[in-house]
């Protein structure tokens, strides 16, 4: 069975199409456009999926019809910071447009590609702590907080949902990793990152779906 990994050109979710390849698993990236450090990875690649497109996602379904999966991970993300008292036009627009790529892009992925999941399969969904409320210390940075606390909602529910079919869902927050999105800033690389998403995603079960895991350290997060 293969494993998909949505938003796979870089970063994270690159470092884990690596990292299962190097395993030996069958895996298939889906991503907006193909890099050359994908390509070098041998798996097999799925371009122009934009999770904020969802007949793409839809098209992609479709083209897997009568393939089963094992895993759907998705990981793409997108963050753009917004200060109080500097929520113009141009924030807002950087609030929708994480709120479409965070929150509704992993709930349409869902909904398009749980179908193509084995009974037994698994769904993980990166997040982030910054989606905590409980974990909120800082304030800040509006969209991001505010749509990744909605796709944990949307995970809370697909964990119900998805029981029936015995598919458990798993809420990762993979680290403050040094990517592009964090300038290259953080407290680890994308390789342990990637490791621990793959380390939880190997580890979750029926008894634990729907929670949500600081992968790294293995821990639960509060809400
Ligand atoms: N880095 C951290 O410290 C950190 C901490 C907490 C959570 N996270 C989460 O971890 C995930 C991966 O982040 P990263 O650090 O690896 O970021 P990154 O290096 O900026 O990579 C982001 C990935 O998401 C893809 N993506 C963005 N918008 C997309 C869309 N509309 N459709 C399809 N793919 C899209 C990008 O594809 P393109 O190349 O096409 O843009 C890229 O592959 C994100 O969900 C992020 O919120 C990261």
């Amino acid at each position: 069975m293969s494993k998909l990994i949505i938003g796979a050109s870089r970063g994270i979710g690159l470092e884990a199409v690596r990292q299962l390849r190097e395993r030996g698993d069958t895996v298939i990236a889906a991503v907006r456009s193909a890099t050359p450090e994908l390509e070098a990875t041998g798996a097999e690649i799925r371009e122009g999926v934009d999770v904020t497109r969802h007949e793409s996602l839809f098209g992609l379904a479709e083209a897997l019809s009568g393939r089963a999966l094992e895993w759907v991970l998705v990981v793409s993300g997108v963050m753009r910071g917004q200060r109080l008292g500097e929520l113009d036009a141009e924030a807002v627009a950087g609030i929708r447009e994480q709120f479409e790529t965070n929150a509704l892009g992993p709930l349409m992925a869902a909904e398009a590609l749980a179908p193509r999941l084995a009974e037994g399969g698994k769904l993980g969904i990166v997040t982030s702590r910054m989606g905590s409320i409980a974990d909120n210390t800082s304030g800040n940075s509006y969209g991001y907080r505010m749509s990744k606390a909605a796709v944990n909602m949307a995970a809370a529910s697909l964990a119900y949902d998805l029981q029936p079919r015995g598919i458990a869902v798993g809420l990762l927050h993979p680290g403050w990793v040094r990517t592009d999105m964090t300038g290259h800033n953080g407290l680890i690389d994308p390789p342990e990152s990637a490791a621990a998403l793959i380390e939880r995603m190997d580890h979750i079960g029926m008894a634990d779906s729907g929670r949500f895991w600081h992968a790294p350290n293995r821990e639960i997060l509060p809400w």
